[in-house]
């Protein structure tokens, strides 16, 4: 854990002077399958994203804005009639995955160490090469070195219309280009390119991939509310398209991905982003079906799940189907594990909110106080409390109920003394973000188009 510190430290301090690459001191041995991948929370005090002088209220307001935002860029998007290059789904996810580029024989084996936001709607991995700096091309500003890949031993550049993963009819010269323009009008263009990864799956271990296709891109603008702080070094896109992790991992992650997230708001926890064999074994799990829209839509590759009905303490409450039934572009319900919390079409989060109203009216001992900044539903309650008496909600899913513990759906503020339905609602789709998914074992299956899940104490093997 230091030394990974350690090494970012070094590769912030090096971006100002000469370049110098930090080192993996770590003996590197790739094992035959699976492959593991740390994430950290945008909040972590690991995370470049971190900001030591906000109090919890203001961390969740930013996180709440997040939601809005990621809900918003989709819709905004969907409601838009002008034809349009393929936008992907906005990128600022809650999660980044750490990942090690490159091969610099100035030191044996080294490669230098970023944090790539984690994008469930788009498939690419991509960061910013240093020919950004050229003449005529743009850089957004960032701390972390810009990716040197001419120095690096290990990066190939694809041939044009040679490699599966080259885009067709997109090369520039004899090379194979890409192009991105993400929702809210983010963009990326450049090579693609293969390299070796070296991914830091915990403290001890590190494993190396070679020839993974990634953007190389030399000309980017960047938009949104945290970009210009020079935290933001790329994109590592969770969707299911052909550039996807898990179709490049090939037999060794069999086509299956899973996470087991610990609460949002303990961002110190530990999260891991697993491939193939390094899915722990967990029998019993339920599962429902991934539906996949990308074929149709301009809007991404996110995982679409079916939303039948919502819960509260296990008494259904018979939201009319066709709230939910709208299909993307209109709606939808997505498992974004990127967007903090979830976000409720909003006729739904009507009859969710006035039947929990009522559901604590009937228990009694409730008091509702008049809504804060954040959200919409609030009750006073003592620290000393805690969650107990507040009931579970279920999202019924087809043909699987995902039950979503008090500690999931609702909230409490540190050093406040009242709890709330810790949802937004939304005119639009529906996000199943991941404040609700947490203690909650999730394993994509996109071979057989499942995903899978259960309940799980996230904090013993993330
Ligand atoms: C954060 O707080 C420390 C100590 O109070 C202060 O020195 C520093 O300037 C603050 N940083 C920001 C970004 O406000
Ligand atoms: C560098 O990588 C090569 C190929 O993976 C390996 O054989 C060699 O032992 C590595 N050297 C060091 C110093 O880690
Ligand atoms: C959800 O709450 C209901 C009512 O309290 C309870 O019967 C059920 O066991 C709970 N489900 C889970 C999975 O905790």
């Amino acid at each position: 854990m230091a030394n990974i510190i350690a090494v970012q430290l070094l590769s912030f301090l090096t971006t100002l002077s000469v370049f110098f690459p930090s080192t993996t001191t770590t003996t590197t041995i790739a094992k035959p399958d699976g492959l593991t991948v740390k994430l950290t929370h945008r909040d972590s005090p690991d995370s470049p994203f971190y900001q030591p002088n906000l109090t919890t209220s203001q961390r969740t307001q930013k996180l709440i804005l997040q939601s809005k935002a990621r809900a918003l860029h989709r819709q905004q998007h969907f409601n838009s009639n002008a034809v349009r290059p393929k936008v992907d789904y906005q990128g600022h996810s809650v999660y980044m995955a750490q990942v090690s580029i490159g091969t610099f024989t100035s030191r044996p084996n080294s490669s230098i160490s970023y944090f790539l936001s984690m994008d469930s709607g788009s498939d690419l991995m991509w960061t910013q090469c240093d020919t950004c700096r050229s003449p005529g091309h743009h850089c957004f500003p960032q701390r972390q070195p810009l990716f040197p890949s001419l120095r690096s031993s290990s990066y190939r550049k694809l041939v044009c219309n040679r490699h599966p993963l080259c885009y067709p009819r997109s090369c520039i010269g004899d090379f194979c280009s890409y192009s991105k323009r993400y929702a809210d009008e983010s963009t990326s263009v450049g090579f693609l390119a293969s390299e070796t990864f070296t991914f830091d799956s915990d403290s001890a271990r590190k494993e190396v991939v070679p020839n993974i296709v990634f953007g190389c891109g030399f000309d980017q603008t960047l938009r949104g509310d945290y970009g210009q702080e020079g935290n933001f070094a790329g994109i590592l896109g969770l969707g299911w398209g052909p550039h996807f992790l898990v179709k490049q991992l090939g037999s060794r992650a069999g086509g299956r991905f899973s996470y087991c997230l610990q609460t949002t708001t303990n961002p110190d926890g530990q999260n891991t982003l697993r491939f193939g064999s390094d899915i722990p074994y967990r029998p019993g799990l339920k599962s429902t079906d991934l539906q996949q829209y990308s074929g149709v839509l301009a809007l991404g590759d996110g995982y679409y799940v079916s939303l039948l009905d919502i819960s509260i303490a296990g008494s259904r409450l018979r939201i009319p189907p066709e709230y939910f039934a709208k299909r993307p572009p209109r709606g939808g319900t997505l498992i974004d594990s990127g967007c903090a919390f979830s976000a409720i079409v909003t006729p739904a989060y009507e009859i969710l909110e006035r039947e929990l109203v009522n559901y604590f009216s009937r228990l009694g001992g409730f008091s509702r106080i008049r809504p804060q900044k954040f959200f919409d539903l609030y009750y006073k309650r003592s620290r000393r409390q805690g969650y107990s008496n507040l009931p579970n909600l279920t999202f019924h899913l087809g043909g699987a109920d995902l039950v979503v513990q008090p500690q999931g759906a609702f909230y409490m503020i540190e050093g406040k003394d009242y709890f709330c339905l810790a949802m937004i609602p939304f005119d639009g789709a529906t996000l199943i973000g991941s404040y609700q998914q947490t203690n909650q074992r999730f394993i994509y299956d996109l071979n057989a188009k499942k995903l899978f899940f259960g309940q799980e104490d996230c904090s013993r093997n993330a």
